[in-house]
């Protein structure tokens, strides 16, 4: 069920230019995870870097136990099999229909035969809500259509490890809630790694068990999505609540005047942290943690109107125990440690990564994607 990417002090440069340097993270096997980051902080290089089509100057990425910086052309070209990629334009063959573009890596890849491909691509099609649309050029649809196009292409080799590059730029609200919503079924069915680069703040708060925020050459913090919800480093803070005050400026980072001129306004209260969004089925993923779970774990207590719904409760961090309204029967979960959360600080560059442990539920979780016929 989906593998772990462990990447340890990572550094990526441009000839003198140097996008991120020292980024230690852990993607958990199975889970969901989001890397924030304002535009041009090597959120894509970043991408492009874990699936090793660039080289990083320092660091490690390893990946079912070994370093992809360091093994042979050959093996890179095994372990990339690992993975699907939805690139931000969904990247389809302009010429080609949806059923060619979607069978594409089956007939680059693989020997199956016609039949064996229509079966996937089909499958794949339902998946992502594009039945009937088989026929259908690139330019004939929407870009919500587009990128679930491209997301059944990424699907079509049955990757234990998915990356989405900004799934959500260019779509309106509804269709981003509606691809937020695939997204966590997808995770719910198929397991896998998920990695999604994103600078919708809604998405990042809503849809990972995992954030993380790339500012200023490197990575501000990583971990649950809870602890990262309920933290007051500045830049974290003012991120994921697109807030005006704080040392994100409008170029990139404010000069001192402009910090100056902001002392003594008081930043808003931590508004609440939403409840996670569920399965549309109402299944518990497997790598689902229970709501509060860190918070309660970390002795943290959450801004008022936290988790609306689910009626937790918090006493001094150490709330009684929350259940999901239609969460399945405990007795079949187990719990399990999600360990390597690594967290920095922005800019303390050398500090070294610290462990972060967030207790997480585990649950069964079965065939669970909707069946979308909505255009989008
Ligand atoms: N192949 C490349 N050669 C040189 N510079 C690059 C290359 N790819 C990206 N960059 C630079 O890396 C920086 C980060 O780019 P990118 O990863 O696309 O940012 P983001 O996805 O966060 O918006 C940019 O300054 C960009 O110009
Ligand atoms: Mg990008």
């Amino acid at each position: 069920m989906g593998v772990e990417i462990r990447v340890e002090n990572l550094t990526k440069r441009f000839g003198r230019q140097t996008i991120w340097e020292d980024v230690s993270l852990t993607l958990p096997a199975g889970e969901i995870s989001v890397l924030l980051g304002p535009s041009g902080t090597g959120k894509s290089v970043f991408l492009k870097t874990l699936i090793g089509l660039l080289k990083p100057e320092a660091g490690s990425i390893t990946i079912d136990g070994r370093d992809i910086t360091k093994v042979k052309e050959k093996d890179l070209y095994e372990i990339r099999k690992l993975f699907g990629v939805l690139f931000q334009d969904g990247a389809l063959f302009g010429s080609q229909n949806l059923f060619d573009n979607i069978a594409f890596p089956l007939r680059e890849h693989t020997k199956k035969t016609e039949k064996e491909i229509k079966d996937i691509v089909l499958d794949k099609m339902e998946i992502t809500g594009l039945t009937g649309s088989e026929r259908k050029l690139p330019g004939e649809i929407s870009g919500g259509m587009r990128k679930r196009a491209g997301l059944a292409r990424a699907l079509v080799l049955d990757p234990q490890i998915l990356l989405f590059d900004e799934p959500d730029s260019g779509l309106d609200p509804v269709r981003t809630a509606y691809l937020n919503q695939l997204i966590v079924d997808l995770n719910a069915q198929i397991e896998a790694t998920f990695l999604i680069v994103t600078h919708d703040v809604n998405t990042a708060r809503t849809v990972p068990d995992n954030i993380g925020l790339l500012y200023r050459r490197h990575l501000a913090m990583f971990g649950p999505r809870e602890m990262l919800l309920s933290s007051n480093e500045p830049v974290v803070r003012q991120f994921l609540n697109a807030q005006r005050e704080g040392p994100i400026g409008m170029a990139e980072e404010k000069d001192a005047g402009e910090l100056e001129s902001e002392r003594g306004i008081e930043l808003g209260a931590l508004p609440p942290i939403p409840a996670q969004l569920p399965t549309s089925s109402g299944i518990t993923r497997a790598s689902e943690r229970k709501p509060g779970s860190w918070l309660k774990a970390n002795g943290v207590v959450p801004p008022p109107g936290s988790f609306p719904g689910l009626d937790l409760t918090f006493e001094d961090g150490k709330g009684t125990a929350a259940q999901r309204p239609e969460k399945q029967s405990d007795a079949t979960s187990a719990s399990r440690e999600t360990v390597g959360a690594g967290v920095r600080v922005v800019p303390s560059g050398a500090k070294k990564a610290a462990a972060v442990k967030a207790p997480a539920q585990k649950a069964p979780a079965k065939r669970a994607t909707s069946r979308r016929s909505t255009e989008g």
